[in-house]
């Protein structure tokens, strides 16, 4: 296995589940294997980017009522089937998601705050087991895990596994005075660990990109947010100052994708999108990290 790849933002909104979901496909078309854990369990969201109705759960693993092949979903045909695929022949990865259950019971009975101490660890025996043996069973190269906001349990179980941490986060003071929190008290904890922590600005200063762009091949994304790029670079230098952590990526707010009323997988349904552009060069990054 290559790596496993956790996103965590301090709060919702940040656009965990959309680069997860999107960034798990570009790698399946690079050729890797990816498995995708949905692991914000008390408010999951996967489910739509992909229009699945699951009959198992990550949680049905693990509470031992399904084996791990079972609550693995391979979607890999999702992609390969998509009418924009360009080239049917494409190597493909497989992309495999689990799901999490978002019924207020299995929420309740998953939450590490109302459980006692054995039962937690044996959940949490569970999940390494994911990482440590079901990964290399099922030969995946990248895990990519979308978390909870803030510092939970299964939001921290999840950095705790990951080889690198990926925080989201809004241009917003709010958000900021929280990361400045979270590197300070949590990541550090796991750097020491020599887990890698990077901060990526989504949803960055945004404007509406007119529908004929979408279509335009040659359209380079760089040149038209320069000047975004530009009032935000005071708000970046300080964060990277205060956190001491490199930012990774600058993704602007994108009025098609913030204001469609369903989730869809913009790298499939937009290949020449500056979204899709900047997703691909993060997993550039990602990829030689
Ligand atoms: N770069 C972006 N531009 C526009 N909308 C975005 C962008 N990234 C995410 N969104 C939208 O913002 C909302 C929140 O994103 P989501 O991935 O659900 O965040 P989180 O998982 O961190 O709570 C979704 O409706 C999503 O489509
Ligand atoms: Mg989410």
């Amino acid at each position: 296995m290559k790596k496993c790849i956790a996103f965590h933002s301090y709060k919702g909104g940040t656009g965990k589940s959309t680069i997860s979901a999107n960034i798990s496909v570009l790698l399946v078309k690079r050729g890797y294997n990816v498995l995708l854990l949905d692991m914000d369990v008390y408010a999951p969201t996967l489910q739509t980017y992909f229009s699945q109705e699951p009959t198992y759960w990550i949680n049905n693993f693990l509470f031992n009522t399904a084996e791990f092949e079972n609550v693995i979903y391979d979607l890999t045909r999702l992609i390969r089937n998509y009418p924009t695929s360009q080239d049917p022949q494409q190597k493909l990865g497989k992309l495999f998601v689990s799901f999490s259950n978002s019924s207020k019971e299995e929420i309740t009975k998953l939450d590490g705050t109302l459980r006692q101490d054995a039962s937690k660890l044996e959940l949490l025996r569970k999940f390494i087991m994911i990482k440590e043996d079901m990964a290399y069973q099922n030969d995946i190269d990248y895990i990519i895990i979308d978390t909870s906001p803030g510092i939970r349990f299964w939001s921290i179980n999840s950095l705790a596994i990951a080889d690198l941490i990926l925080l989201s986060l809004k241009m917003d003071s709010i958000d900021i005075e929280g990361t400045k929190k979270m590197a300070s008290e949590i990541y550090s904890a796991f750097t020491k660990l020599g887990t890698k922590s990077v901060l990526l600005f989504n949803r960055a200063a945004g404007y509406c990109l007119p529908p004929n762009l979408i279509q335009e091949t040659s359209y380079a994304p760089e040149a038209n947010y320069a000047n975004v790029l530009t009032e935000q670079s005071t708000i970046t230098d300080r964060l990277k100052k205060d956190v001491d952590m490199e930012i990774i990526g600058n993704i602007p707010c994108y009025c098609d994708i913030q204001f469609d009323n369903k989730e869809f997988l913009t790298v499939l349904k937009h290949p020449y999108h500056p979204f899709t552009h900047l997703l691909n060069n993060l997993v550039d990054k990602i990829d030689k990290m």
